[in-house]
């Protein structure tokens, strides 16, 4: 038997001031004032569900279930949640035809068949991320139920690169309520897409990633391109690599502030970058974009933070899309969700 899934009680927003709300709470009342449609295809799930009852009970976005009808009813009175305010869509089968057949004529040089894509159609996730394509919301919420992989896949799929964009990402925000010296919030990239990505990728993640920090938490960005080694104290392959992927960044955007390769103590502390020989501190010692040398390393990370740390984190945001979409963690909570569709929101909104 499978053990139900621990539901966290949603926070009473209405018994906090503007003193004590936290970043998260901020980005939600940011994102009810955006008032935009987020595409939710994983209705079936009790986390979901409550989060898109609690989406539309307290305006923070117009949530969109994406699916059958009668079995969005159905999902919803087996879970005991209203439906009131949530919207109920999906692609009709022209629809889905005509999507197919637009993903097999882009993926039919790489061996996509038509029986391929008409299937894809058939899995919620596409069907979503087509609907986001078309306009039929303003941002994508997945990946409660469905693996990372199946969710970027969709992206990738049907949504694709922004224009200029080569890469794709995932970024967590993370507020950290026990740093030392006080609450400190970060960004955390690449923790979700790329298993093993070039320096090149690395420099245009970081810069993508510190845009999308300073929107979000209105702080200035600094980056630290995160190794085993701190500016040279180790000579391995990866290390150089990072050192490397600095270096384009701040060629490429001579105006952020970047540093690396160093340690994650050498990127937080200043007087632990100053030991290890650190002289210039506009990003080292009080870096806020994390930008970590592979998927291991950037996903281990931050659930280690998450849970072991106490941090409040949402994400993963998928960051060089064309639309807006976010991920989730299969362990996330109803919270996680909400947070995630004011990001979304206030990433359409942009
Ligand atoms: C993201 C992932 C699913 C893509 O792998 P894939 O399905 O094999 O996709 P492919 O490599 O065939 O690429 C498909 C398309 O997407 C593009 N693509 C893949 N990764 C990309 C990236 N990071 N950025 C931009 N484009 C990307 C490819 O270039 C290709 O484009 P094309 O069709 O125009 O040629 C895979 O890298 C993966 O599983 N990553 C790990 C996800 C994960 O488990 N995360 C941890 C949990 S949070």
């Amino acid at each position: 038997m499978t053990a139900p899934h621990p539901r966290v009680i949603l926070q009473k927003e209405a018994e906090k001031t503007p003193e004590n709300l936290s970043l998260f709470d901020r980005l939600r009342r940011k994102a009810a004032a955006a008032n935009q449609r987020v595409l939710m295809p994983e209705f079936a799930d009790a986390r979901v569900m409550s989060a898109a009852s609690f989406l539309a009970r307290t305006g923070v976005a117009r949530p969109v279930l994406v699916g059958d009808p009668g079995e969005v009813r159905e999902a919803a009175e087996r879970l005991g949640c209203s439906l009131e305010g949530i919207g109920i869509d999906d692609l009709s089968p022209e629809e889905r035809r005509a999507c197919a057949e637009r993903l097999f004529e882009r993926r039919r040089a790489k061996g996509l068949t038509m029986e391929g894509a008409l299937s894809s159609m058939e899995d919620p996730l596409h069907r979503a991320a087509a609907m986001l394509r078309m306009g039929r919301g303003d941002g994508f919420v997945g990946g409660a139920v469905r693996s990372t992989a199946d969710t970027v896949r969709a992206a990738l799929a049907q949504v694709g690169a922004a224009d200029g964009a080569r890469t794709v990402f995932g970024a967590m925000l993370m507020e950290c309520p026990h740093a030392a010296g006080g609450t400190r919030r970060l960004m955390f990239a690449d923790a979700a897409v790329a298993p093993d990505p070039s320096p090149r990728a690395l420099s245009e993640t970081a810069a993508e990633a510190a845009t999308f920090f300073a929107f979000l938490t209105g702080e200035t960005p600094r980056i630290a391109f995160l190794s085993f080694s701190t500016k040279g104290s180790a000579e391995d392959e990866s290390a150089k690599a990072m050192r490397e992927a600095a270096e384009l960044a701040r060629k490429k955007h001579p105006g952020l502030a970047v540093d690396g390769e160093l340690q994650g103590d050498a990127a937080l502390v200043d007087h632990i970058a100053a030991q290890k020989g650190v002289t210039d501190f506009s990003a080292a010692g009080r870096a806020n974009v994390l930008i970590f040398p592979d998927l291991n390393s950037g996903n281990i990370a931050y659930k280690l933070v998450q849970h072991l740390g106490g941090a409040r984190a949402v994400g993963p945001a998928l960051l060089g899309l064309a639309e807006p979409m976010c991920d989730l963690s299969r362990g996330c909570t109803d919270e996680d969700i909400v947070d995630a569709a004011a990001v979304v929101s206030l990433m359409a909104k942009e």
